[in-house]
């Protein structure tokens, strides 16, 4: 963890700082996060929150259980950290122990945002309240909050970065139009889904206009999605798409919805031979992970979306507090996130898009990665 996750929780000033550095200017600090409630000296409560995370293969996971642990142990909390990488039996298997150890609260961040639904009614029998973190619970009603980020939000930030570098807005009239593929997250993930549609919103147009021609005919999520934000399925994919489509034309846009997808369409684009500086594509991310951030730099990626997780955290350990101390949580939506079965009272922070331009403000200053972890 090069963030210095603590600091975040020692001064009201120094969240406002942060938030300053990733654009979200208009969040407030948690109540929580005074001086003296985040002394790392707290005193033990006696209470254990269970935190059950997807997996530890990407960076922004192990920076998300890192910051919840760190910032409820400041508080007084034992927190028993769980990752499932990625296999959904696992999870359940992880979230019943936790259940059995008899842990005050659970916070989630599922593998499958749906196959919990047991275990979740489990939780509620046993008077244990749960909070989703970052991907929504889907149909249950033993989901007390949600802590997220804008996921349509993600999606439409995405697509505006899309639509003002290649200045689609004037591309009918200057006679231009540039291919397009989509790579899409995880179909049991809500969060995909909202992208996909935030996405959607601002490109459609483009597609119906024919600026945006997507020559594998892949825009629909059924056909561009990728179980698991699994890399490896990306890559292949795309390896699959460049043979059959693009074997006497250039891909001019890669929109893929994580950094990890980004790396896999790296990689494919590579072994067909464009070259950075070139005939490289724009390419599109989500998390600004270090190596993300390394290849916007190099000039193999082109954008990504910063999610500042210790601000997350902060936000999901006033819900913590909220539940366990009868404290008022932090809410700023109650209409988006309906489940199936029940709307869950959320709180949204902003995600920021990054490029080479301002790489330095949003990711160094802003306290995400240090500049020699990026390579600047
Ligand atoms: C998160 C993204 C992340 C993706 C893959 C989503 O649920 O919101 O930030 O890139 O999962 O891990």
């Amino acid at each position: 963890m090069k963030k210095k996750l603590l600091s975040v929780l020692l001064s009201v000033a120094m969240v406002s700082a942060l938030l300053a550095g990733c654009g979200a200017k208009t969040e407030t600090a948690a109540p929580a996060a005074d001086a003296e409630a985040a002394a790392p000296a707290a005193e033990a409560n006696g209470k254990t929150v269970g935190v059950a995370m997807p997996t530890q293969s990407s960076e922004r996971w192990i920076n998300d259980g890192a910051d919840m642990k760190e910032q409820l142990e400041a508080l007084g909390y034992a927190v028993d950290l769980q990752y499932a990488e990625d296999d959904v039996q696992a999870q359940v298997s992880q979230i019943e122990n936790l259940i059995a150890k008899n842990v005050s609260c659970l916070v989630i961040a599922a593998v499958d945002s749906s196959a919990l639904v047991n275990v979740e009614a489990q939780a509620k029998e046993a008077g244990i309240p749960i909070i989703a973190y970052d991907r929504l619970l889907m149909d249950t009603d033993a989901v007390s909050y949600y802590a997220t980020f804008d996921n349509k939000g993600v999606g439409t930030a995405i697509a505006k970065y899309v639509e003002e570098n290649m200045k689609l807005a004037t591309a009918e009239a200057d006679g231009k139009s540039y291919t397009v593929e989509l790579f899409m997250g995880s179909p049991d993930d809500n969060n995909a889904v909202f992208l996909y549609n935030g996405v959607m919103e601002v490109l459609q147009p483009y597609f119906d206009n024919g600026v945006l021609v997507c020559e594998s005919g892949q825009i629909d999520f059924e056909s561009n999605n990728t179980l698991r934000w699994s890399q490896e399925t990306a890559q292949q994919r795309c390896e699959n798409i460049l043979t059959a489509n693009y074997a006497d034309k250039k891909l001019d846009i890669a929109i893929t919805a994580y950094d990890g997808l980004a790396y896999g369409v790296r990689s494919a684009l590579e072994g067909a031979g464009y070259v950075v500086g070139e005939d490289w594509p724009l390419i599109t991310g989500q998390d600004a992970e270090t190596m993300a951030c390394k290849n916007i730099l190099s000039g193999h990626q082109t954008m990504s979306i910063c999610k500042d997780t210790s601000l997350l955290a902060s936000k999901c350990v006033t819900m913590v507090q909220a539940v366990l101390e009868g404290t008022e949580p932090e809410i700023n939506d109650t209409e988006q996130y309906n489940n199936n079965v029940i709307t869950v009272p959320s709180y949204l922070c902003t995600p920021v898009p990054v490029d080479a331009d301002n790489l330095k403000e949003v990711i160094v200053d802003g306290g995400i990665h240090s500049a020699a972890d990026i390579g600047l």
